[in-house]
């Protein structure tokens, strides 16, 4: 086996490409959006501000922020097909597959499809932010035997896409909280589902591709899988007394605490501090703690035992349960924002395109005889 000099497993440590979009700072382990602090777009902005700040390059004016609004609810609606299609795909089918595929069908009516030009790729990102939320609520009405809610203009897009998971409509704490989860999961580098929907765009290939293997990646419980393995597993351990002995005993057997660790925050995930605040605040509204609770009880064992703090999905896990949608929703929700950060990654990367094809150190055989099949 020959040592590669730049070889690192996971690429970790390797600078593959230059970003303006999003950066952690490493002193204060924040999380900025285009030099701003992303918790506090979070907190004092809608999530429409963070996706035009990202796909446009800047905060929007009120009279910007009205036509991005305006633009994203003609935008919210699905062509028949598409809805037949969903209506179509098995009940088990996990709606991470089903946004996948769906989304990636509506290229097929998207006028843009073949257009890499900038402006094309904005609309074509208005047009799936919109939709992402509608297949989430079709997905929903299904499973629930109920009709799919109508859009609607009065509610901003965190409000839009409770109403389509839940089927009601929600008062504005739960559209707060939301907000800020949609806000907080925008954009976040060079993460892997991002690096993937720049790979495919590197080949000059299109948005609703780069976006469609961005969605299959982030599947994975090692990415943004991990929201629904956290509620499993709080879900599992069920009160606070059992927290400890749970992850104690999870340790013991080596296995990995879904919702902590991070290859790139080193001391605590920003993200996570700001959502555990705004859901317990929402918990002890609501006078339903018990899942905050558990989940403080494990931060704590983990951070005595392994030094490990939680990331964005533990606190999304209890405070989506906490606004009473299904578990099996939690990453499709993730999804659903982080298309305004894969698109302007796609952008760009259209703006200043590389192939990205890096080399791989050959550890196979050598010298082999072919023989044929005998
Ligand atoms: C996010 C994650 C994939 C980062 O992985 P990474 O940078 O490759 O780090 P490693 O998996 O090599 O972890 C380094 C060490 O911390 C431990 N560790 C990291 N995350 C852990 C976790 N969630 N639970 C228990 N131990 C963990 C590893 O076992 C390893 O210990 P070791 O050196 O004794 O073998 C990893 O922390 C993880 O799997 N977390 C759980 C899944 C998750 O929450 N993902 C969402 C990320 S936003």
């Amino acid at each position: 086996m020959h040592d590669h000099p730049h070889y690192s497993p996971g690429l970790e440590g390797i600078v593959a490409g230059r970003t303006s979009l999003s950066d952690v700072r490493s002193d204060v382990d924040k999380l900025i959006y285009r030099g701003y602090d992303a918790s506090e777009l979070g907190h004092r902005g809608e999530f429409e501000e963070t996706a035009h700040l990202l796909l446009l390059g800047r905060l929007p004016s009120l009279a910007e922020l009205d036509k991005f609004k305006r633009d994203l609810h003609t935008a919210r609606s699905l062509e028949q097909p598409i809805l037949n299609l969903i209506r179509a795909l098995p009940d088990q089918m996990h709606p991470m597959d089903a946004l996948r595929t769906a989304l990636s069908a509506t290229a097929g009516w998207d006028p843009d499809v073949e257009d890499n030009s900038r402006e094309a790729n904005i609309r074509k990102a208005i047009r799936l932010l919109a939709k992402a939320p509608l297949v989430l609520g079709a997905l929903a009405a299904k499973s629930a035997k109920r009709a799919m809610p109508e859009a609607r203009s009065d509610l901003n897009h965190a409000g839009n896409l409770l109403l389509q998971l839940t089927g009601k409509v929600p008062d504005s704490d739960d559209v707060a909280v939301m907000n800020l989860s949609l806000v907080l999961y925008a954009e976040h580098g060079y993460n892997a589902s991002t690096f993937t929907a720049r790979v495919c765009a590197s080949t000059l290939s299109d948005l609703h591709s780069s976006i469609t293997g961005a969605i299959g990646t982030l599947k994975g419980p090692l990415h943004g899988g991990a929201n629904e393995a956290a509620m499993t597993m709080l879900e599992e351990v069920g009160e606070v007394d059992k927290a400890e002995p749970w992850v104690m005993d999870a340790l013991r057997q080596k296995k990995k605490i879904m919702g902590f660790g991070h290859r790139v925050y080193k001391q605590c995930d920003s993200r996570a501090v700001s959502l555990r605040e705004a859901g317990r605040k929402l918990a002890e509204k609501r006078g339903d703690t018990r899942f905050a609770d558990i989940a403080d009880a494990i931060e704590a064992v983990m951070k005595r035992e392994k030094n490990l703090f939680p990331n964005v999905d533990f606190p999304c896990a209890w405070v989506y349960r906490l606004l009473g949608i299904p578990v099996p929703m939690y990453t499709p929700i993730f999804a659903a924002s982080r298309i305004s950060g894969w698109a302007a990654h796609v952008i760009e990367q259209f703006e200043n395109n590389r192939l990205i094809r890096p080399d791989a150190e050959y550890i196979g055989p050598l010298g082999l005889e072919y023989e044929p099949p005998r």
